[in-house]
């Protein structure tokens, strides 16, 4: 029997949840920035702590780690309460958790511009800030499993297996890939060389796209996508196929990174494979996703957030059917090093990762504040298709500008001469920077909009009531 005046922890969500569109728009905004003084190379000021190389981790720190950071943390914790129907474990453990997150956050925003870095794509921050965000992240791995071991149903929803497998594996990558001897208070040698750091960075590297980018956010797609449907997922079975395939997977990928460089050729066709296969598991899970809406594909039409859900499934589609392709060795040779990657990384990231964030985000703030609806679903309609232009402008003019980068580079004469200068093929780049630039501004102007509606939602939620925890066969 729950006692009757037991709550769910709603407020460490809602925290969560601002914070995840605070730091969409500052991340985003830094993202619009970087763009720009790839087409005016002045906008730098001649500053320091304004030049590309600085800002450009800054960007993509704040999105992933702040943004969909954020996200995940609210996303988990309003979905593990719900589906084990019982409160966190402890509200000290999470209002830790949150501080110290929103600390790692700050610590970067201010280390980054400063030029403080290990020189590691996606693992930049210093060492001091490293161990502090291994103990933050050991907390909430206490609070989400400890939450799942008090739960009151004995089923665990298959949200929690992708959320729980995101925690696990994000702690053994960023634990095993930091460890470093310290020279300084900010400065640090990693303890492996040569290509074994290369090997352990960009195993790391693939599965912070994996578990981070991936796995977690497909914990919000069983979730959210089912609860906004109104049906339940297509197959259960697939959905524990679709875990435990990509879990497995997943691992043995990140030599494709590497390709065409001096990690040993059967690292390279292994990273390869292993992308190939990866296609099948990825697939089964967006086509569960999307076929959840047979039945109710009518409520495309007036549903704005089920929109932000089901096309960030279509993204999460092309992104994982790309991603194969590309790590094809001969693919690659053509694709790696010019703005194809680029553009593969926005149709996941903001294709897939804001998408499915943004929809969920729409979804728990009301459900929170015990509201039937946010501020405006007109502007989360307007939301939609600004983005939806914004990332389809940006992905489709990297795309064409990486595939002539790549052709370009590669072309040669009769005599075995390159055809083209390396500023023939920058001027070649050139307009479609803007049109990028075009399309972050898109986007912007959409988080902003969100931004807005969401602080006219808790405006009009001021006396907010608890929701009880529900017992279990009430639930539903
Ligand atoms: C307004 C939206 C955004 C704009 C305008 C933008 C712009 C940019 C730019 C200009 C770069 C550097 C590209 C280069 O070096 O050639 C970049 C890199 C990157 N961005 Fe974004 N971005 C946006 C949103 C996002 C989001 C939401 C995410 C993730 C959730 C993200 C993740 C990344 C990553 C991972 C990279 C590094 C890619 C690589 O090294 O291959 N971006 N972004
Ligand atoms: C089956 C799934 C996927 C596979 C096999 C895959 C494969 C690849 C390959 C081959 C590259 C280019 C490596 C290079 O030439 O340097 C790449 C880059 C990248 N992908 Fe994917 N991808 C997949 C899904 C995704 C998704 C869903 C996202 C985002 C949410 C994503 C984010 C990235 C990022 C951030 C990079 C740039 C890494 C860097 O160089 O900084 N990928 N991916």
């Amino acid at each position: 029997m729950i006692p009757n005046n037991e709550t769910y922890n709603d407020k460490v969500v809602q925290q969560f949840t601002v914070m995840t569109v605070v730091w969409g728009v500052v991340g985003m905004l830094v993202g619009v920035i970087i763009a720009a003084q790839l087409y005016w190379p002045a906008l730098n000021f001649d500053i320091s702590f304004l030049s590309y190389g600085r800002l450009r981790p800054l960007h993509t720190n704040a999105v992933i780690f702040a943004f969909g950071g954020c996200a995940l943390f609210a996303t988990s914790l309003y979905v593990v309460q719900r589906t084990c129907h019982v409160r966190l474990i402890s509200d000290k453990l999470a209002s830790f958790v949150f501080w110290g997150w929103q600390a790692v956050i700050v610590l970067a925003a201010i280390t980054l511009p400063l030029g403080f870095t290990q020189g590691k794509e996606y693992a930049e921050l210093a060492w001091p800030i490293d161990i502090l965000i291994a103990v933050v992240w050991v907390a909430y791995g206490i609070l989400f499993f400890g939450t799942i071991v008090k739960r009151r149903v004995s089923h665990i929803y298959v949200a929690n297996w992708f959320y729980g497998g995101f925690i696990i594996a994000v702690a053994v990558l960023h634990i095993v890939n930091s460890l470093a001897l310290p020279t300084s208070a900010m400065h640090s040698y990693p303890i492996y060389s040569g290509v074994v750091d290369a090997m352990v960075q960009w195993w790391y590297g693939h599965n912070a796209v994996g578990f981070f980018l991936t796995a977690g956010f497909l914990g919000m797609m069983y979730y959210f996508v089912p609860s906004q449907a109104g049906r339940p997922i297509y197959s259960y079975r697939l959905s524990i196929v679709h875990f435990w395939a990509l879990i497995a997977i997943y691992m043995w990928a990140g030599p494709h990174h590497l390709q065409y460089t001096s990690v040993p050729d059967w690292a390279q066709s292994l990273g390869m494979v292993f992308s190939l296969i990866l296609l099948a598991p990825s697939w089964g899970g967006m086509i569960n996703g999307m076929m959840t809406l047979s039945g109710a594909w009518h409520k495309l039409r007036t549903d704005p957030i089920l929109k932000f859900l089901i096309v960030s499934l279509s993204f999460y589609g092309m992104s994982t059917f790309e991603g194969p392709m590309m790590s094809i060795k001969t693919v690659n040779a053509l694709s790696h090093y010019t703005d194809w990657t680029i553009g593969h990384v926005h149709s996941g990231a903001l294709g897939w990762v804001a998408m499915i964030s943004i929809g969920a985000c729409y979804m728990l703030i009301p459900r929170t504040l015990n509201l039937k609806s946010m501020f405006s679903v007109k502007w989360i309609d307007y939301h939609f298709w600004v983005h939806t232009i914004g990332v389809l402008l940006y992905a489709a003019s990297m795309w064409i500008s990486g595939i002539g980068q790549g052709l370009m580079s590669r072309a040669t004469n009769p005599d075995g001469t390159l055809t083209y200068a390396f500023v023939e093929i920058v001027k070649f780049t050139y307009p479609y920077y803007f049109i990028r630039l075009l399309g972050g501004l898109l986007v912007i102007v959409g988080m902003l909009l969100m931004a807005w509606n969401v602080f006219k939602t808790f405006q009009m939620a001021k006396d907010v009531k608890p929701q009880p925890v529900l017992e279990p066969a009430l639930a539903h």
